[in-house]
């Protein structure tokens, strides 16, 4: 069952006027930057679907291999008569892989930003799963997030944060945001966590410059969509794709570059790029698991499970809030 109308209520928030006030920080900002959720519109989702099926891109195999080898265990973690949200729900591939083995009721809550995607992937599962009570809701899943009233869902909560998309905060931001879930969780909740490990550099570099392009057809994706829906003037073949795994703080930290000086508009606003001046799209942390389950202590969660793929390549964590 898809609850249509209160998802519609909850999604009727222009997001171009955020849109366009968190592009011209950001492109005031010294060193250039922009929120990585841009990336995902109609466009960007698809590529990166193409993206998680890249053979250099192992972050999704990895989480895909823990779901399959350990999915009847995580699911006894996450328990029946619950309301499961997840946030950055793309296609809904891995929670398929979950529900397999819990038995309804359960209530499913898809977060993403990505529109389209949202609504098509939640349909297919209400029909793949009658008895399934889901209610989409599109937007950014760090802001408060307007659920269906008590009652009307499974009082208990369950948070699933797949993708290892924590590592696209900072370790204050993922704290912030660690610390908001277990709020939102309540008593008795929790969180089914999964986060890339510190691994070779060169495994890494490789799953951010992937040798097809796809990942930097997905970053210029941004400069297409600021044309169309802001009314920029970006030359996208004056940009290229820069990724580069940076050991000491652990992280990834996508670019694109200006292959030449050039003046920008967005919106009537004007930006100037020296050749080689670079805006920051994204940062992909990479975690250690003592830190991770440190972290998640903090924000005040008991480290409850935790799997491993059999490369070592990422882990899940199942995060109690406690009664
Ligand atoms: N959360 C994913 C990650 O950090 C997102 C991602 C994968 C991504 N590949 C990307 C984002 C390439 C931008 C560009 O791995």
């Amino acid at each position: 069952m898809i609850s249509q109308a209160v998802a519609a209520a909850a999604d009727g928030v222009p997001l171009t006027d955020e849109f366009l006030a968190d592009v011209l920080r950001g492109l005031s900002a010294a060193p250039k930057t922009l929120p990585c959720k841009y990336l995902y519109d109609a466009a960007g989702s698809q590529l990166f679907d193409q993206i998680c099926a890249l053979p250099e891109y192992y972050v999704t195999r990895a989480e895909i291999a823990i779901l399959r080898r350990h999915g009847r265990e995580i699911a006894g973690c996450v328990g029946n008569s619950c309301t499961i949200i997840e946030y950055g729900s793309g296609n809904g591939r891995k929670v398929r892989l979950l529900l397999k083995h819990l038995q309804p009721p359960l209530a499913y809550v898809p977060v993403d930003i990505a529109r389209e995607q949202l609504h098509c992937s939640a349909r297919a599962l209400a029909e793949e799963h009658p008895y399934l009570e889901v209610h989409p809701l599109c937007g950014d899943f760090t802001g408060p997030l307007s659920l269906p009233p008590n009652g009307a869902l499974f009082s208990r909560r369950v948070v699933y944060f797949p993708g290892s998309t924590i590592g696209n905060f900072t370790p204050q931001e993922a704290l912030r945001l660690l610390r908001q879930t277990a709020e939102l969780c309540g008593p008795d909740g929790g969180l089914l966590l999964a986060a890339d490990l510190r691994k070779d550099p060169r495994v890494i570099d490789a799953a951010y410059n992937d040798r097809q392009g796809v990942t930097a057809a997905f970053n210029l994706n941004l400069l297409t969509r600021m044309n169309r829906e802001l009314g920029a003037d970006f030359d996208v073949d004056k940009f290229w794709h820069h990724a580069f795994y940076d050991p000491r703080p652990g992280r990834v930290e996508m670019h694109l570059v200006s292959r030449t000086d050039q003046r920008v508009l967005v919106s009537g606003h004007r930006f100037d790029f020296r050749a080689g001046e670079s805006i920051c799209t994204e940062h992909s942390y990479k975690q250690n698991l003592a830190d991770l389950c440190e972290l998640a202590s903090s924000a005040g969660f008991v480290v409850q499970q935790v799997w491993r793929d059999p490369l070592n390549y990422v882990c899940m964590l199942y995060l109690a809030t406690g009664s």
